[in-house]
């Protein structure tokens, strides 16, 4: 018999998540123990029924709200072709920000006409590799984007992106909206902007901000509707992504709905909103699992609870002191404050500074939480170590959709 998960975690784990008879973590209704078993640590592991339902939750929040929005997949939260055709199938457009995950989107099933191709520096063979597969909108940067796609785009449709000067409460790595800022069009040089890309001949049909990362603060979605559309008259006005999501027990984010709200109640008539999330439609969704290895009791001081990962598969806490919970998979609960280390060479890579575990040791399987958006996405080879697959589960069902890499894969580029 599974039991409802009474750990504070519910609004943080995937939806649907259990303990089982065992004790044992249920994801997508896989027991993640077991998953170890059978497919190895570290893993993703995802729950597809949670990703569906977040891409419906967003669908119909903006459904009961305006007849004109469209929501659009910032998929760089989790490049996984899987992931593509899932949200691809709940009717989403999507927003890809380099030639890369353009082709991710492609191979995962995405129309061309429903993707944004961003970024503040894309390459002429990325926009050459945009035109030549009928990509819908390019979302343009700069002024010299307005001259490579004179040249290389000619009629092409575009939106422009906007920097409206306004600095949302996060961490100053994930925060593009304030002035000061490598994305977009500053204010000043709107008007500018606009009068280039009519000149270049593109089909200008609105604008686009993104104003930052993780954001509780639902009022400066407000301004920023008010900042957009109060521009000019165009038709498509695009508020970028930026919810935030919750990492540990304490985080309490806004709901979609409220967002959708902050999103739309400044938004002038007849304009359609495009939103584009990512790390809510995917955050929570997934999990990762990992193997202990050793534990290292320093009295007085600290116990390290060794993990078969680290920085290689969530760079968050080092780069932006993003903080995460941890629980023994099939021993949930418990009062040992650890702090939980990865396995890479060097001191910096600690994955939760101060978590409580139930009585860690080695062989336990220690599950991480709220992993689903920036850790696949930001994966690397530090140390040489092999990236780790992503499992969808649905309904006890695993499947890898991501294989784990080898040894060979890392000698695989050798020339
Ligand atoms: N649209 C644009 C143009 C973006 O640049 C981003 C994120 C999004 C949408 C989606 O934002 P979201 O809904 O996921 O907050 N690696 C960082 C996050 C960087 C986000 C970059 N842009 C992290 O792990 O927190």
């Amino acid at each position: 018999m599974a039991a409802a998960l009474t750990t504070g975690l519910e609004h943080v784990l995937p939806l649907g998540s259990r303990l089982n008879a065992r004790g044992a973590l249920e994801v997508g209704g896989c027991d993640v123990t077991e998953l170890a078993r059978e497919l190895g640590t570290p893993a993703y592991v995802y729950s597809e029924d949670d990703i569906r339902a977040r891409a419906r939750a967003y669908r119909e929040a903006f459904a009961a709200r305006t007849e004109r929005f469209e929501i659009v997949y910032a998929s760089k939260a989790a490049p996984i072709t899987a992931v593509y055709r899932l949200m691809a199938d709940e009717g989403l457009s999507c927003d890809v920000a380099s030639g890369g995950e353009l082709h991710l989107a492609l191979a995962g099933g995405f129309s061309p006409d429903r993707l944004y191709l961003h970024g503040n520096n894309k390459t002429e063979a990325e926009l050459g590799f945009a035109v030549q597969r009928g990509v819908g909108t390019i979302v343009v940067d700069s002024f010299d984007e307005v001259d490579r796609l004179q040249r290389l785009a000619p009629g092409q449709r575009v939106m422009l992106r906007v920097t409206p000067g306004i600095k949302p409460e996060t961490h100053e790595k994930i925060a593009t909206g304030q002035e000061d800022s490598k994305f977009g069009f500053g204010l000043d040089d709107v008007p500018r902007a606009i009068e280039a890309c009519t000149d270049a001949g593109l089909e200008l049909c609105g604008l686009h901000a993104h104003i930052g990362s993780q954001i509780y603060e639902l009022s400066v979605f407000e301004r920023l509707a008010e900042v957009l559309g109060g521009m000019g008259d165009y038709p498509l006005l695009n508020l970028g992504g930026g919810l935030g999501i919750a990492y540990t027990a304490e985080d309490h984010p806004p709901s979609v709905n409220d967002y959708a709200d902050a999103l739309l109640t400044r938004v002038p008539e007849g304009v359609t909103v495009l939103c584009e999330p990512g790390r809510s439609l995917v955050g929570n969704a997934g999990v990762t699992i990992y193997t202990v290895g050793t534990v290292k009791r320093i009295p007085g001081v600290r116990t390290y609870v060794a993990v078969d990962g680290g920085m290689s598969d969530n760079l968050r806490p080092m780069l932006y002191a993003a903080r995460y919970e941890a629980e023994i998979a099939d021993r949930f609960g418990g009062g040992d404050l650890c702090t939980v280390a990865g396995m890479h060479c060097e001191s910096g890579d600690i994955l939760i500074r101060d978590t409580e575990l139930d009585d860690p040791r080695p062989g336990d399987v220690l599950v991480v939480p709220a992993t689903g958006a920036y850790g696949h996405a930001m994966a690397n080879n530090y140390n040489a170590i092999p990236r780790p697959p992503v499992i969808l589960c649905r309904e006890g069902e695993a499947r890898v959709v991501v294989r784990r890499e080898t040894y060979d894969d890392l000698t695989l580029r050798d020339a």
